[in-house]
């Protein structure tokens, strides 16, 4: 059974068939999902799916690209939707330098203002960094968060100081891609009580279903590489990273 530590089933990508699908990943192979917003729209469609399947949770939160245009007033809303018992998690926040679709001191305000929002709140945060390294670091140096590192692409020894800090390393689908150093590498490196397991469906499918839509029960692909990698069983690797995740979300109730 997989746990999907990062999946965005609120996509318009599964506005076709998704109650149909996550009710048939959860009879197949799936025994939880961590469905992660990115803005304000997708943070309260989150909690709305939570509420509707007992083994998703939700988390809440705004992503770089959407800093420059929250409202005055959206910790409140925030703070609103975390009251909710299946918000379990604050994210994706973070920054992105590749895109720059917000400007980069936005950026830096609202992922600040999160950040402390975590904190005071003791809850988890799903980071996203996208050329964005540095000042990444910088901010999680500064507050020291409980948390993940999603979709990790970075070399080992920035892998090393986040472990550093305390946090996790979320690996999905680009362990599989045959250009895939940086990940492989660091998927047979770091200490197995700190990796998680994820898709980020709709994107980043593992091979061999690279480019179409991805869904949790591909997390499979993703396991299988990675027990290949440090040499031990895919059962062994997916009960470790699902004592992880419930270790870091820790409201949730399994
Ligand atoms: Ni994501």
């Amino acid at each position: 059974m997989f746990f999907d530590s990062h999946a965005h089933y609120d996509d318009k990508a599964f506005d076709e068939d998704r109650d149909e699908l996550l009710k048939k990943l959860f009879n197949i192979c799936v025994c939880g999902i961590i469905n992660v917003a990115c803005n304000m729209t997708t943070s309260q469609r989150s909690v709305e799916l939570a509420n509707l399947y007992p083994l998703l949770w939700a988390s809440v939160g705004v992503h770089p690209h959407d800093a420059e245009n929250v409202s005055h007033d959206y910790i409140e809303s925030l703070k609103k939707l975390i009251a909710n018992e299946k918000t379990i998690a604050i994210g994706e926040i973070g920054l992105d330098y590749h895109y720059n679709f917000s400007p980069r001191g936005a950026q830096k305000r609202i992922f600040e203002d999160q950040l402390i929002l975590a904190k005071e709140l003791d809850l988890p945060v799903i980071i996203h960094s996208r050329d964005a390294t540095a000042d990444t670091l910088y901010f999680l140096k500064k507050y020291k968060p409980r948390g993940v590192i999603h979709c990790f692409s970075g070399s080992t020894e920035i892998a090393n100081e986040i472990i550093n800090i305390g946090m996790y390393i979320g690996l999905g689908g680009a362990v599989t891609f045959k250009n895939a150093k940086n990940p492989v590498l660091v998927a047979k490196s770091v200490p197995i009580d700190r990796i998680l397991l994820e898709t980020d469906c709709p994107y980043m499918a593992p091979v061999p279903y690279r480019g179409s839509r991805c869904d949790s029960s591909m997390i499979k692909f993703t396991a299988e590489k990675i027990a290949l990698e440090r040499n031990i069983s895919v059962d062994d690797l997916l009960a470790a990273t699902k004592e992880n995740t419930l270790k870091l979300f820790y409201k949730i109730k399994n």
